[in-house]
């Protein structure tokens, strides 16, 4: 790739990395809760992202390792987080020794892995007995404005991956439970509107289609009837997690 288009990629992905940082949602205290069980003091965050659900683990008290193949992501969890060690690295090749940590989390992030694969990697570094938790955050669209929100990004990005997601763990697993946990994001209109903007898919769009499609998303949240006049939009998500024990 020429050097300039290559840069230009690189700042775009820089650009994304500071907006998810900024806008995306973290994870309810109930949920992290959940991939914490009494004991666990080794937790790798797999796909960690900018670090959100890396700061609720260490906030804990657990000390945590973070693996993450994308490099605007990881400069912003360091950033956020200095005292975490941080890999690149991916969920198929993870880069951590056999039985070496209790807890494996993986948060918005395990569509993305080749299962089979992923999980093997998974099970190859947890401790007997530890624990994998999976989380997504699904906002909640039988809320008549959250569902328009979300036609208009589902129209742009075809198939929500996640929703309907079921990790598939294989033999080493047991003990598979999914809880669901309510609660609100609590964002200002044209955060709403950023948020939209953090998807994938729109961060890589021409810009002229990138500003179209976050047009549509601002008209929504400055006249849909549920949010005109709003100075503070509590968008209703439910926390998926799932959590299964190593055998
Ligand atoms: C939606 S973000 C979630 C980040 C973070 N866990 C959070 O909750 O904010 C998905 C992350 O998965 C990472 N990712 C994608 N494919 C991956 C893979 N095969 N192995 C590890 N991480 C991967 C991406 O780089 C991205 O940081």
């Amino acid at each position: 790739m020429d050097p300039d288009l290559q840069a230009a990629h690189a700042a775009s992905f820089t650009h994304g990395a500071d907006e998810y940082a900024a806008v995306r949602p973290g994870y309810p205290g109930a949920a992290v809760d959940l991939l914490l069980p009494d004991g666990s003091q080794d937790v790798l965050d797999l796909a960690a992202g900018t670090g959100k659900l890396t700061a609720s683990l260490v906030a804990r008290g657990a000390r945590v390792v973070a693996v993450e193949p994308a490099d605007g992501m990881r400069a912003q969890l360091t950033a956020a987080l200095p005292d975490v060690e941080v890999h690149a690295g991916t969920a198929e090749a993870i880069p951590l020794p056999d039985a070496s940590v209790d807890v494996v989390t993986v948060a918005q992030a395990w569509h993305w892995f080749d299962e089979p694969v992923a999980s093997a990697e998974v099970a190859r570094v947890l401790r007997p007995g530890g624990l994998v938790g999976i989380v997504w955050n699904d906002r909640d669209e039988d809320v008549p404005w959250v569902g328009a929100y979300g036609a208009l990004l589902h129209d742009a990005a075809g198939p929500q991956l996640a929703r309907g997601t079921h990790p598939e763990l294989g033999e080493a697993f047991t003990d598979v439970l999914r809880t669901d946990v309510r609660w609100d994001h609590v964002l200002t209109p044209d955060e709403l509107v950023r948020l939209a903007g953090t998807r994938s898919y729109a961060i890589v769009l021409p810009p002229d289609e990138r500003a179209a499609l976050l047009d549509r998303v601002r008209t929504l949240v400055t006249t849909h009837p549920d949010l005109a006049g709003l100075t503070a939009i509590r968008v209703p998500y439910v926390t998926r997690v799932y959590t299964a024990r190593r055998r």
